[in-house]
Order: structure tokens, then sequence, then C-alpha cells
């Protein structure tokens, strides 16, 4: 029989529903306590799925425990996973890894000291779009990618989460590190390592309006940049222009885009699961579509369009993938795909584009990965139910 990992959660906002969703598609863990810095946010997700809220401590030093799944605010990723890890526990974070570069660094070697499992999100490059994207760029169909373009720009979280706050504030706001890690890791699973970064940033709107729950209508100060433009090279040579931006009201441009040698690439959401993968080989030529809603992992789960702007209700969300494979990988004892190396990487490119904007100087990316391998139908099913 299959071993259940038991996966204790802290941080019972939000996105904690997704996780809980996942218990339905993935076949080896189990969220059974939550925890959080406000009780009354624990206490509210343990009725609710029928399981015990503890205090943040007494999760972390549960016996019972296998994982700790950590969904608290970016800012607080660095204590409760450096505390998981203290306690002998494997960690699977949302994204960011943390808020800066030294922060990932002692996360990573406290993980390896330690001998235990440290995950990250996203997860989404494991879904049926991005890895049918990966699939063609492996079977060289339009040849050397020689560059691309990037875009993740909409006006910003305030309007549909009703603590919009810590993703506007100076250290850990900002479109980067909020929606760089979909685009940044999806671009490293297609394309390999980033070698160097040089970008730009502007000032959006010095103050916002929260658009629902108990603090609407109530005024915030931004106190970081909103827009960066950035080129990254990496290490194949492949060239990328990425624009992140809470300061664009709607456009029409596709989420990435690939020029190679022989022809294009439009790759699906780097934030979702699923989604069509685009290919023309000749100029004015029609779009030849591959889809991926039969795919595992990219099957429509999403009936109706909830409070989370950024969930499409025509796409897939498997979000828990990358924790499961995790917990398969802990089993098996091999590498995971969602791994340490991959987010500190993902997060100096992070952090090399906001001190790039601030320096004006090209940065060179110093913690490296390795392409994550592509995830075939026999692992997928492995962890499916
Ligand atoms: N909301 C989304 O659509 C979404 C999607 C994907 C990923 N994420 C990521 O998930 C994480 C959480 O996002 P969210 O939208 O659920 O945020 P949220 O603000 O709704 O919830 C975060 C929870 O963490 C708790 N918390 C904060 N600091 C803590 C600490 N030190 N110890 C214990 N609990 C603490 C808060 O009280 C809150 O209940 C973020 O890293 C975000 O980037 C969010």
């Amino acid at each position: 029989m299959k071993k259940i990992y038991n996966v204790g959660l802290i941080g019972c906002g939000n996105i904690a529903e997704t996780y809980f969703r996942a218990h339905k598609y993935f076949n080896n863990f189990k969220i059974i306590k939550c925890a959080d810095i406000n009780i009354m946010a624990a206490k509210k997700c343990a009725k609710l799925y029928n399981i015990l809220s503890v205090s943040v401590d007494e999760l972390i030093n549960d016996n019972q425990i296998d994982v700790i799944l950590n969904l608290t605010i970016p800012k607080a990723h660095y204590i409760i996973a450096k505390k998981a890890l203290m306690s002998g526990k494997h960690v699977y974070s949302e994204k960011p890894l943390a808020i800066s570069l030294k922060q990932g660094e002692n996360l990573i070697k406290l993980a390896n000291k330690k001998k235990l499992y440290i995950g990250n999100a996203p997860d989404t490059f494991l879904g049926g779009g991005n890895q049918k994207a990966r699939e063609l760029l492996d079977r060289n169909i339009i040849g050397k990618i020689k560059f691309g373009n990037a875009i993740f720009a909409y006006p910003g979280i305030q309007s549909y989460h009703p603590n919009p706050e810590p993703w506007f504030k100076k250290k850990e706001g900002g479109p980067v590190i909020d929606m760089g890690p979909y685009y940044l890791t999806a671009l490293v699973n297609l394309l390999g390592p980033a070698k160097n970064v040089l970008s730009q940033s502007l000032e959006g709107k010095k103050k916002r309006t929260i658009g629902i729950g108990p603090k609407k209508g109530k005024k915030f100060r931004v106190e970081c940049p909103t827009t960066y433009f950035s080129t990254i090279q990496f290490e194949n040579g492949t060239i990328i222009r990425l624009t992140l931006s809470f300061d664009v009201i709607s456009h029409l441009r596709n989420h990435i885009e690939l020029y190679g040698e022989n022809g294009s690439m439009i790759v699906p959401d780097p934030n979702m699961f699923g989604g069509s993968v685009l290919i023309s080989k000749k100029l004015n030529s029609s779009w030849k579509y591959y889809k991926t809603n039969e795919a595992l992992l990219g099957k429509i789960n999403i009936k109706t369009q909830s409070s989370r702007a950024n969930e499409s209700a025509t796409n897939a969300n498997y979000r828990g993938a990358g924790l499961s494979e995790m917990i398969q990988s802990i089993h098996t004892k091999k590498k995971h795909r969602c791994n340490g190396d991959l987010a500190l990487h993902v997060l100096n490119i992070i952090d090399s584009i906001k001190k790039s904007a601030v320096t004006g100087k090209r940065e060179k990316i110093v913690f490296n990965c390795k392409k994550p391998n592509f995830f075939n139908k026999k692992e997928i099913k492995n962890i499916l139910r």
C-alpha cells in the first residue's frame, strides 16, 4: 500500500482552499492539521475541512507531521521554512522561496545539511500546457530558440484580495516577486538556466484602494515600483524580453512567445496547468494547435471563475502537483522537480532584476540549477488518484 504522508499546513489564507482541493487529484498526502498566526483563520480553516487547528509552534514540532506546507505570505516563507527544517521536517512553500537571496541561500544550505527536502511553488510548469511546450522544444520542432517575449500585466491584486498590502510593500512587494516565479520557472524549464539580466522599472499610482472584504474602500500606500522591463540572457544563448506589471488595465499579448530558427511557438499561461501550444512554421501560415485539454494535469477542472482573478474559468488548476511529486521523490529517494536549487536560481533572477533596475547594470546570475526533467505520463500517473 502507498504511504500517505501527513501534511501540516501553515498559513490559512486565500490559496489554502486550492491545496485542500488537491486531495481530490493526488494520492500520497493528506493535510491533517493547520495553523496560522491569526488563530481565528486557523480555526475557521480547521472547521471547514474537518481537521485540527493548533499553534504554529505546535504544528512545527508535531511528531505526526511529515511535511510542512508553508502557505504564509512571502515575508514569512523564510522563518516558517527555517523552523520546519530545524525541527527535522521536509517543507514545501508557496512562491517565492524567500524575499531575499541571502535568506534563500540559507534555506538551501540548511536543507542540505539536515538532508531534508525543500520544495517550492510554482508547480504550474508541471501542467499539461507547459509540458507540451517542453516536449515540442525537446523534439526541436522549431529549431534553436533565438529570442522571445513574455508578459504578465494587469491592474494588481487590490480589487480581489482582502489583504493586498504586502503585494505593494518596499521589500516583498511588486510584480517581479509575485508573478516572476511563474514566468521565470516556466522559462528555465523550457530553456535551461539564465546567465544574466538587465532591467528598468517604473512606478505607478502612489495609492491604491482595497476592492473587497472588511477593508473595502480603504486606501493604502504603494512602496515599490509596479512595472519592470527585463532582458534575460539564458546559458543556451536565448534572449527573452520580460514585462511584469501591476499598471496595465488590459492587453492582448500572449503570455510567452518563443522565436526559433524554423518557426515560432506560443506557450500557454505559466500561471495555470492547461492551455494549447501554438506553432507557426511559415510566414502568414495558420497556427497549429497542440491542445492539452485531454492531457494528464491539463484537463479543465475549473467550472466557475472564483474570486481569484488570476484563475481562468476555462483552464486547469492542479496546484499541489509539486508537493505530491516531492513526496513521491522523498519516498523513492529521487531529486524532485520543484526543488530548492531551481527556486534559488529563480530567486536569484528576481533579485537581479530588481538590482539591475536600480544600478542600471547587467547582473550576473550566480546560483545555478539544472533544467528539470520532462514529467512523463508514467510519473504523473504514479501520483494521481
Ligand atoms: N492568492 C492567490 O491567488 C495565490 C496564488 C498562488 C500563490 N499564492 C501564494 O500563496 C501565498 C499565500 O497567499 P494568500 O493569497 O493565501 O495570502 P493570504 O494573505 O490570504 O494568507 C496568508 C496567511 O498566512 C498567515 N501568516 C502570515 N504570516 C504568518 C506567520 N509568520 N506564521 C503563520 N501564519 C502567517 C496570515 O495570517 C494569512 O492567514 C503567497 O506566497 C502567494 O504568493 C497566492
